[in-house]
């Protein structure tokens, strides 16, 4: 399901990585993930489910148990932290809470040994980058949470790292000044041309800012893919479920040809889908249609629509979307979403509709 790994472009490579800190349970099972340089590449996935763990072994807080990461084509296991040529923001911020902001940002620097006047150039192109060169003389306790972290990032920057490992860095932010400093850093990234692993669990923060996103779940990566295809294609239950809101209804298939294949649902309906990951008569499924790829207006539906009967059981009103509630094939909480619009009816509880939907829009996933 990992994308094939392409060596001669690979910049960060994890090449069957596996983690156990007990020696028992692996966290990580088999991670084989390759990045060219200058991408933009997040790990999403539920707590637990191994990204700090990769991201510690990438920065060399932690050893691998198996497999190799290579860095722009070199193993580098055995390379010390500050010799990888990494910047790190983690989520709490990490700063040093006894030091000036120039302090800490010389810090980074005095480890690589860089000179003092060197030293005082990139914290002063550093701080400007992130917009707080007023702040140099303060104390981390004297800024906010949002410029703690802007702090956080230009340490990460300061020696001009190529790779730059972000876990978590928005997580402590109110959700206005998360949006900002998510379209700084993505644009910070693209106009330095660095190339960044960033860890999340917000999948709205993963779709907006990434290149890509690798979705993990239990130390596995469960799809790797540009965010619309992640969105429109999920290749399994987990990553339809996990990424933006879904519908599902369980089935038996009944039939296969080529991109087609039959469902019967478990009321006893039988429904088109296009065959993701099943293969076989028989096989139970997970049909997934997402909200906005269902019509409920008659008029509207395209031809060759596969049509079921539904009834409304809540309507509410979004200003520019509508977000109605049906009851399909026996289940209560199919979603429906539908943009306003003048001839797009306003669904009362109660009302008996017919909806549709395109046989290609309707995937067919592991039960
Ligand atoms: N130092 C450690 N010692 C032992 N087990 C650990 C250690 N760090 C993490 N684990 C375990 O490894 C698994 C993966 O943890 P990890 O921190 O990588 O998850 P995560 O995806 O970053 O989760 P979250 O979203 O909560 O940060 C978890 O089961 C966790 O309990
Ligand atoms: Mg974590």
């Amino acid at each position: 399901m990992v994308a094939a790994t392409d060596t001669a472009t690979a910049f960060v490579e994890f090449d069957r990585v596996q983690k156990s800190y007990d020696g028992e349970t692996l966290v990580v099972k088999d991670l084989n993930l390759s990045m060219p340089k200058g991408e933009f590449l997040t790990m999403l996935g539920p707590s637990g489910s191994g990204k700090t763990t990769c991201l510690m072994m990438l920065a060399g807080f932690e050893t691998a148990t198996h497999g190799e990461i290579r860095l722009d084509g070199k193993e580098i296991n055995n390379i010390p932290p500050h010799k990888r040529g990494i910047g790190m923001v983690f989520q709490n911020y990490a700063l040093f809470p006894h030091m000036s902001v120039a302090e800490n940002l010389a810090f980074p620097l005095e480890v690589r040994k860089i000179g003092k006047s060197d030293r005082e150039a990139k914290i002063k192109r550093a701080l400007d980058m992130v917009q707080m060169g007023d702040f140099a003389g303060r104390r981390p306790a004297q800024l906010s949470g949002g410029q703690q972290q802007r702090i956080a990032l230009a340490r990460a920057l300061v020696f001009e790292p190529e790779l730059v490992l972000m876990d978590e860095p928005l997580g402590a932010l109110d959700k206005q000044l998360r949006e900002t400093l998510q379209f700084e850093i993505t644009k910070l990234a693209h106009d330095l041309g660095i190339t960044v692993v960033y860890v999340t669990h917000d999948q709205t923060e993963a779709l907006t800012m990434s290149d890509r996103v690798a979705v993990f779940d239990d130390g596995r990566i469960q799809q790797l893919a540009k965010p619309d295809t992640l969105y429109e294609a999920p290749e399994n239950s987990f990553v339809a479920q996990f990424i933006g809101e879904n519908n599902t209804l369980e089935g038996t298939v009944q039939n296969i040809q080529g991109d087609r294949c039959e469902v019967r649902l478990d009321d006893g309906e039988v429904i088109d889908a296009k065959p993701v990951n099943v293969s076989s008569v028989g096989e139970r499924t997970k049909v997934s249609i997402r909200p906005e790829r269902v019509e409920t207006n008659r008029d509207r539906l395209q031809e060759g629509a596969h049509t079921l009967k539904a009834e409304v059981l809540e309507f509410i009103y979004m200003g520019d979307i509508f977000r109605t509630r049906l009851r399909v094939a026996g289940k209560d909480d199919f979603i429906v979403k539908t943009r306003n619009a003048p001839d797009q009816a306003r669904l009362q509880p109660g009302q008996q509709v017919e909806i549709g939907w395109l046989p290609e829009d309707c995937r067919a996933l592991d039960a």
